[in-house]
């Protein structure tokens, strides 16, 4: 069996260096995992990056939603896939911040991949439903404060980010809620839209149309800075809880041995869709940043993972929230 594994990766790898030997890469459909459920803030950059890379990988990119773990059912499949030029890996913070949160992680971040690139940074909401007695920050933290135990926040799980600045928000304020665990932040939406779940974080990939159709209630932005897609909505920062911050990054990533030539391609490939007017617009619209094409090299990326890992595991282990 084992034998047959390691024949069936050979084969694959072969014929992978074969293609790159040759300049074909990719000679059938490459698949992009992502680690959270589809129509997600995440999985509407994949797709929005996808159909650009299509186009100029000249193969259809399939997007694959895999599922559970706050994402680490996906980084463990991608880590164990082979390493042959058509699986890649599209993770946000999670990536680094799971470093922390998990005691057995199956999986590597800073050994088991080859590194891409970066692609977006994405800003995060703070929202509640739209019938949620609060209207504006300073009733929020009042309601919240005099109402914890009957309140509920919506997650996707730890090592999500919808986990990390809930998690934030309720040290800010003092306050433990009851946390409700979603495949990814695609289903808390609907269950926030459906009144089932009281207040979540999440990103303006996902928020903004729900925000501008007045389906939710907003109390603000987890950047430093206003979001020019939301001029209207103040941080967190501004509002008292000094020095809050949360800026949602997404890297693309290969198993570890993927060619260097076809990391180098794919590497191209995201950079070219980043420069697509219809991405840029598509970007724009939904308050993401594209990152500067100079940190979007797979040395930048990798060096982002490594400072991203250092600077959120004294902030994890202080939560002292933990699983195996
Ligand atoms: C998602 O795509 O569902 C989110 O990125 C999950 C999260 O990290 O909050």
């Amino acid at each position: 069996m084992q034998f047959k594994r390691t024949m069936i990766t050979f084969l694959g790898l072969a014929t992978a260096a074969l293609a790159q030997a040759q300049g074909t890469w990719p000679t059938k459909p490459v698949t992009l995992v992502v680690p959270f459920a589809a129509g997600g803030p995440t999985d509407v950059v994949a797709r929005t990056l996808a159909a650009s890379m299509s186009q100029s990988l000249g193969q259809t990119v399939v997007v694959e939603n895999k599922l559970g773990a706050g994402g680490n059912v996906a980084a463990n499949h991608v880590a164990k896939s082979p390493a042959d030029g058509y699986t890649f890996f599209i993770h946000h913070n999670g990536m680094a911040t799971s470093t922390a949160l998990y005691r057995k992680l199956q999986y590597d971040a800073m050994k088991d991949f080859e590194y891409v690139s970066q692609a977006v940074e994405v800003p995060m909401t703070l929202l509640a439903r739209k019938d949620f007695p609060a209207n504006n920050f300073n009733e929020l933290v009042t309601y919240v404060k005099a109402n914890k135990e009957k309140i509920n926040l919506a997650t996707a799980g730890l090592g999500a980010v919808s986990q990390l600045c809930g998690m934030m928000f309720q040290r800010a304020l003092g306050v433990q809620l009851t946390e409700v665990p979603f495949q990814g932040t695609g289903p808390a939406m609907n269950a926030l839209l459906g009144g089932q779940v009281d207040v979540m974080c999440d990103q303006t990939t996902q928020t903004v149309p729900q925000i501008k159709a007045g389906n939710v209630k907003l109390y603000g932005v987890t950047t430093k800075s206003r979001v020019k897609v939301l001029p209207q909505a103040p941080t967190l920062h501004e509002q008292g809880l000094k020095d809050f911050e949360v800026v949602v990054w997404h890297g693309v990533y290969a198993p570890k041995g993927t060619p260097k030539a076809i990391v180098d391609r794919m590497n191209m490939a995201v950079r070219a869709a980043l420069k697509d007017p219809a991405v840029v617009k598509r970007m724009d619209d939904l308050g993401a940043e594209i990152v500067e094409d100079r940190t979007n090299t797979p040395e930048a990326l990798q060096a982002h993972l490594k400072a991203e890992i250092d600077k959120w595991g004294p902030v994890i282990r202080a939560g002292g929230k933990f699983a195996d």
